[in-house]
């Protein structure tokens, strides 16, 4: 399918590795010009370099999020890059935690991890979005959105707001030829998946292997999704194609959820 976006301009956050990472490959592949950012610039450096021996013409700033001032520097420095018609709006999952027992400060942290930083971001972007009408924003959330996961009330809360914020914004901007969707992973084979079957291993004290055993076996297609899979979905989302498609979470789970819609 051709997308029509070659040589267009994406900002894509939390680029550093997973699901954002996957999102910069493919699009590079599309011909997309590419702004990354997340904190670790070694990773990004590294990464960068490998798309632009590839051909890419990519750009990077190394830079966290959850600070104010450093969503005004991404703005200023993707939009120096070139008009930014694509955004994939993505960072870390927030702390594990149950409602009940998570302290206020908590709550803010993951408000400024997933939330802020995103509306932010859009505010800026949308102007010059608006002006060339054409915008493609779409953010990364969960499978959470759709069936709360036990012990990530901040994911569940937060990101539920999130799609709120979207579904309402989506609304607004639809007469401009901006489109704003999410796409919901299941459970994905990333480092940070990697990394929360590890510790869950350790605490029950069996091995990892077991916990992958009992996650696949919750899944119909039997196994974890690829990153490169969920990025499918986004790259997708932000083609000419898909100019009617708005408003939505649209998810990746392997048939996980039993939900109709
Ligand atoms: N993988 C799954 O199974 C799954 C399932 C449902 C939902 N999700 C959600 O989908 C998103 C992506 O998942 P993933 O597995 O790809 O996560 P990941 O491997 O942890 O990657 C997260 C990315 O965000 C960046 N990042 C984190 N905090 C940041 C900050 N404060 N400012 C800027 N960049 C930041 C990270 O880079 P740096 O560390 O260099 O900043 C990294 O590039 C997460 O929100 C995750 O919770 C994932």
């Amino acid at each position: 399918m051709e997308l029509g976006i070659q040589g267009k301009t994406a900002l894509v956050t939390g680029a550093s590795k997973g699901i954002g990472q996957a999102v910069a490959e493919a699009l590079a592949r599309e011909g997309v010009r590419l702004f990354l950012v997340a904190r670790s610039q070694d990773r990004l450096a590294v990464l960068a370099d490998r798309l632009q021996k590839d051909g890419a013409e990519v750009q990077y700033l190394a830079a966290d999020l959850t600070e104010p001032g450093n969503t005004e520097r991404v703005l200023k420095a993707a939009r120096d890059f070139g008009p930014v018609e694509l955004f994939l709006g993505n960072t870390g999952g927030p702390p594990p935690g149950t409602a009940e027992s998570l302290p206020p400060e908590a709550w803010q942290g993951a408000f400024d991890l997933l939330f802020l930083p995103m509306v932010r971001l859009v505010q800026g972007l949308l102007p010059d979005m608006k002006a060339r009408g054409f915008g493609r924003i779409v953010f990364i959330t969960s499978l959470s959105v759709k069936e709360p996961v036990a012990n990530l009330a901040l994911s569940n809360a937060i990101r539920a707001g999130l799609t709120g914020y979207l579904k309402t914004l989506a609304r607004e901007v639809a007469a401009s030829g901006v489109t704003v969707n999410a796409v919901a992973p299941g459970y994905t084979r990333t480092e940070r998946v990697e990394a929360l079957f590890a510790h869950q291993a350790r605490e029950e004290g069996v091995p990892v292997d077991a916990i992958y055993r009992r996650i696949e076996a919750q899944i119909p297609a039997g196994r974890l999704g690829r990153p490169e899979e969920v990025a499918a979905l986004a790259v997708f989302l932000m083609g000419k194609p898909a100019a009617y498609v708005t408003g939505q979470t649209w998810v990746a789970d392997g048939g996980y959820l039993r939900f109709l819609l």
